[in-house]
């Protein structure tokens, strides 16, 4: 028998719970030469400004023990662009579309979605309050509670479509951020974005990074990310996306036992372009293997800490 793996997040349903994470999967259509965009659960686009952004300034990316360090600074088209270029391409190839959505300050937030919402074919929004690398010292909404409720409450009185709250791990406490986002009116978290991070050249003494501080993404963040999954979905009512170092379909399935209904795949579209149509294959394998009919039955399902038996 073949394992069902639709998702209901309630507000969007998925043919699987594998979405392509942001900025690591571009607009989408530079992936269609090595899959089908229809294969999988959803695509996050790269983060739209309302303007065309250059990012910062180069060398951005930097390859640390089972990571990447990344400055990008959210380069991109802008909303102008992306509407006329790419949305209908998007539409074509049948993809399930969220639009990560940017602003230097919070009126640029709902200038972006007063005119994405003009525009056909996107599911939801995905609001970036969480990149570490547009803000000195990786300062972002996301870092505070009164900052995330406020933005996220202006974003959804603006929106006609859902929106999900893309919150940082660079916090000490994230089920109170998750808790704000949802006070806020967002129909969905999702976490973790990348986690501020440092890369030196001993022998220059020099940093890494032209922007010195940059976010850490792969799967060096993939515990931490498993934690704040687990704290935030014990936080709120609504849906959790997970993310953070996923490379396997037993580690989306790991997100969805620590309280993820879908997951996204980021770093792991450098390695294999085609990785999020394995990793939901894998799932498929996964579940068939374990005996599990959905995936959405492992959805929350951690049991007590130690080793032994099948917590069921
Ligand atoms: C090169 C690069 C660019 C990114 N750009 C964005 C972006 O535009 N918007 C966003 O919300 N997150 C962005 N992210 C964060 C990822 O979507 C994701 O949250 C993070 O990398 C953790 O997942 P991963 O370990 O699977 O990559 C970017 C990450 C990388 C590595």
């Amino acid at each position: 028998m073949t394992p069902d793996l639709s998702t209901d997040l309630g507000f969007l349903k998925l043919r699987n719970p594998i979405l392509a994470a942001s900025g690591t999967f571009g607009y989408g259509l530079e992936f269609t030469q090595f899959m089908s965009l229809a294969a999988v659960g959803g695509i996050v686009v790269k983060g739209l400004y309302y303007g065309p952004r250059e990012g910062n300034p180069p060398p951005r990316l930097v390859e640390t023990a089972g990571g990447l360090i990344n400055a990008i600074g959210l380069q991109g088209v802008g909303v102008e662009a992306f509407a006329a270029d790419v949305l209908p391409k998007l539409r074509a190839a049948e993809a399930t579309v969220i639009a990560n959505v940017c602003g230097a300050d919070d009126d640029e937030y709902v200038r972006v979605i007063e005119f994405l919402d003009r525009q056909e074919g996107l599911a939801a929004y995905e609001l970036n309050i969480s990149c570490p690398n547009v803000r000195r010292n990786g300062l972002c909404p996301a870092l505070r509670p009164e900052t995330t409720r406020d933005l996220v409450a202006r974003c959804k009185a603006a929106s006609r479509r859902p929106i999900i709250a893309k919150l940082s791990p660079n916090v000490t406490d994230i089920a109170e951020i998750a808790a704000a986002a949802e006070a806020g009116g967002a129909d969905a978290v999702s976490l973790i974005n990348t986690l501020l991070s440092l890369a030196i050249d001993a022998r220059t003494r020099r940093p890494r990074l032209a922007n010195v501080l940059g976010g850490l993404s792969g799967p060096a963040v993939k515990p931490i990310a498993l934690r704040m999954v687990y704290q935030a979905a014990a936080a709120v009512r609504i849906p959790v996306i997970g993310l953070g170092g996923i490379t396997s379909g037993e580690d989306a399935a790991e997100f969805l036992i620590a309280g993820a209904r879908a997951v996204e795949v980021g770093t792991a579209n450098f390695v294999d372009p085609t990785a999020t149509v394995r990793i939901a294959r894998e799932l498929s394998e996964f579940c068939a293997r374990e005996g599990i009919a959905r995936s959405a039955d492992l959805v929350g399902t951690l049991g007590k800490g130690g080793h032994g038996t099948l917590a069921r």
